[in-house]
């Protein structure tokens, strides 16, 4: 007898307001283990703070979230991390003052707790910058220095951190807002594959992006936001690209 699947993340009938704003207005959706799921929608349609409910920086004012198939409340982001979400910001959240390894690091470095991945417990601080340059180099990104804090690196170089931050913790569901907006195509490229490499390792991978042909390119499914509802779902591909925009700005039929 084998149970009837669960998506490994659920949100339901969110709702999110900022004052007047009513940012999400009961907004579900599911995400599963190995697949891309592309969160699209016009600037200001919610996605972000939807990424935020969803990682524990902001409470939803109404319905709600499950992981597994039980529901989660978490108060900050760095419980969501525990239960196994991994996100990169929108606006990438590292600390200026800190070099690339100890953002890597940070928070996980002194704790050793037992959802780390067991190679990883008990580094050295050598071995967390060359874990660290390891990664980055996967992904094709040049770092002036590797000690230098990363208040003095450039939008891309400092998204490429947390990306590859991201790819070495994850274990359950990847959220990606906007990853590849500073980086060249190049280390765009680098990311998409780091994005087909997690999906394959199991996890859910949420991909936020205008980016249509990585869309179509990357996603095995897609869900639109507008003005704070989901408004479509499909399965993209060249065929239906134009619907998907259509979904976006809201001029379908
Ligand atoms: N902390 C906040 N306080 C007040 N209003 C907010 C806050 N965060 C988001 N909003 C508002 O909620 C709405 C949705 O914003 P959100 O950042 O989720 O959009 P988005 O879809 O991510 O857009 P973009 O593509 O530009 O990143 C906007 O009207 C925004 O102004
Ligand atoms: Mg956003």
């Amino acid at each position: 007898m084998t149970a009837a699947p669960v998506p490994v993340l659920s949100v339901c009938d969110v709702h999110k307001r900022f004052g007047a704003v009513h940012a999400l207005r009961g907004v579900s959706l599911d995400a599963w283990r190995g697949e891309v799921l592309a969160l699209l929608g016009d600037n200001g349609a919610g996605k972000s703070t939807l990424v935020r409910c969803i990682s524990g920086v902001h409470a939803v004012d109404e319905g709600e979230i499950r992981l597994d198939g039980t529901k989660v409340t978490f108060t900050s982001p760095s419980l969501a991390r525990r239960a196994g979400i991994e996100t990169v910001y929108q606006d990438l959240a590292l600390f200026d003052n800190l070099t690339p390894a100890q953002n890597f690091y940070c928070g996980r470095e002194l704790s050793f707790p037992s959802w780390l991945p067991r190679g990883l417990r008990f580094l050295s601080a050598r071995a967390m910058d060359r874990e660290t340059a390891s990664v980055i180099d996967r992904l094709r990104v040049k770092l002036p220095r590797f000690d230098a804090p990363v208040a003095l690196m450039s939008g891309g170089q400092r998204q490429a951190i947390a990306v590859a931050r991201a790819t070495v913790f994850a274990r359950k569901i990847v959220i990606l807002d906007e990853p590849t907006a500073a980086l060249g195509l190049r280390e765009s490229r680098k990311v998409l594959d780091l994005i087909r490499q997690l999906r394959d390792e199991g996890n859910a991978v949420i991909l936020i992006t205008h980016n249509m042909e990585h869309v179509v390119e990357l996603a095995d499914r897609a869900v639109v936001l507008r003005q704070g509802r989901k408004v479509g779902e499909l399965k993209p591909d060249r065929s239906n690209q134009h619907e998907l925009v259509s979904m976006i700005v809201g001029a379908e039929g």
